[in-house]
């Protein structure tokens, strides 16, 4: 079933230097900031596995991977036929949904939804595939790579509230960051292919800039129970079993480059001054995707912004500390786990 694949072998980082492209602003500090974040979360993914298996430092609790096809749509506009939306044509792909805590917990917890995206047959990416990795909220709580150091800090002491409130002088409170931390927990999701995921950080559209985001098409479900501590994987399971599901892809692009920032993704693009324009439609068969082979093939891929073509580069400073890291904790932990790291090229 998934014998075709690629070796990520292949250098990640040869495709895009690490220099900055002229849409990005790059502290002086910086470099040493991901070092940092890099150390303390490879650290942690060693101390848990401790305990058994290596899993990912986030988004480990899987509601599963499931079969798509994503079809890029006809006769686009010509301002967003750029990149993977150049060809009206179709591509496989694997999606992944996941809770977002580093702790495997209940859904019924607050918390970050993710929806991660593989595209394969991308010949023009160095992986050969495309991903769109998202959260169920427009913006992130984390502006930069130097308060991602002091997050990771709160988070390693299992205190996380100390990043928010880290003295006493409330001029350097975090509370906009606060503001988007509780406003994820406090969404109410009862079946991930009912609601809408977002890039929160900018990617390269060309020689501008876009988010991106996917709001489902699906008719509501009726599956809503909670009782369970994994409702939002049951109720994805007997929403597939019953008939497909659809997503809209969508890309947002920078118009007014002051009000939409490219290092701080805490920002959200005003939909006003630029509305989401659908480019692609995300088609997820009815199948079956909780066989314990699946559930393997599943905590074994690895997503990441930076498996892309050029002209979707990451952006900002928020994806550059996700490049280091994503490729890290990955390495990690199929070495820990003794798997093969491979980029899939089919079902
Ligand atoms: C500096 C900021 C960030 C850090 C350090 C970070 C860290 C990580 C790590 C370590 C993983 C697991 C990677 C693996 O083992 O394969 C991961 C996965 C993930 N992250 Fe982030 N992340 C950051 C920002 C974000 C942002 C802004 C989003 C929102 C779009 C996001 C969404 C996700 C999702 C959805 C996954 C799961 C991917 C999958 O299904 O495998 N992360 N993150």
């Amino acid at each position: 079933m998934f014998s075709k694949v690629f070796p990520l072998s292949v250098a990640l980082f040869s495709t895009f230097p690490a220099l900055a492209s002229s849409l990005e602003e790059v502290p002086a500090n910086e470099g040493g900031a991901i070092q940092q974040i890099v150390r303390m979360i490879e650290e942690s993914v060693r101390t848990e596995a401790k305990n058994g298996a290596a899993h990912r430092d986030a988004h480990p609790k899987a509601h599963g991977c499931v079969r798509a096809k994503f079809s890029v749509l006809h006769k686009l506009p010509k301002e967003v036929r750029v990149g993977i939306f150049e060809e009206f044509r179709d591509y496989p792909a694997w999606i992944r949904y996941s809770n977002g805590s580093g702790k495997v917990q209940d859904d019924s917890v607050g918390d970050a939804r993710g929806m991660a995206i593989k595209l394969m047959g991308v010949e023009s990416s160095e992986s050969v595939t495309q991903d769109f990795v998202m959260i169920n909220h427009p913006v992130f709580f984390v502006c930069n790579a130097a308060d991602y150091v002091e997050f990771q800090k709160a988070l390693s002491e299992d205190n996380i509230f100390k990043f928010f409130f880290p003295g006493l002088n409330p001029f350097r409170f975090r509370l906009h960051e606060f503001g988007i931390a509780n406003a994820i927990k406090g969404k109410e999701v009862t079946n991930p292919l009912d609601i809408q995921y977002w890039s929160t950080t900018p990617y390269g559209f060309g020689d501008t800039a876009m988010k991106f985001s996917v709001r489902s098409c699906s008719a509501p479900s009726p599956f809503g129970e909670t009782s369970s501590p994994n409702f939002l994987r049951e109720n994805m399971w007997k929403q597939l079993d019953q008939g497909d599901a659809c997503f809209d892809f969508m890309v947002q692009l920078r118009k007014r480059p002051m009000e939409m920032p490219i290092e701080d993704p805490t920002v959200e693009w005003s939909e006003e001054d630029s509305p989401f324009i659908p480019v692609a439609r995300i088609t997820i068969p009815r199948q079956e995707f909780a066989s314990p082979k699946q559930e393997a093939f599943c905590e074994n891929l690895s997503f990441s912004p930076w498996h892309t073509i050029p002209e979707h580069r990451p952006l900002g400073g928020i994806n550059r500390v996700r490049k280091t890291v994503y490729d890290t904790v990955s390495r990690v932990r199929h070495e820990l786990n003794g798997e093969q790291r491979r980029e899939p090229t089919g079902f």
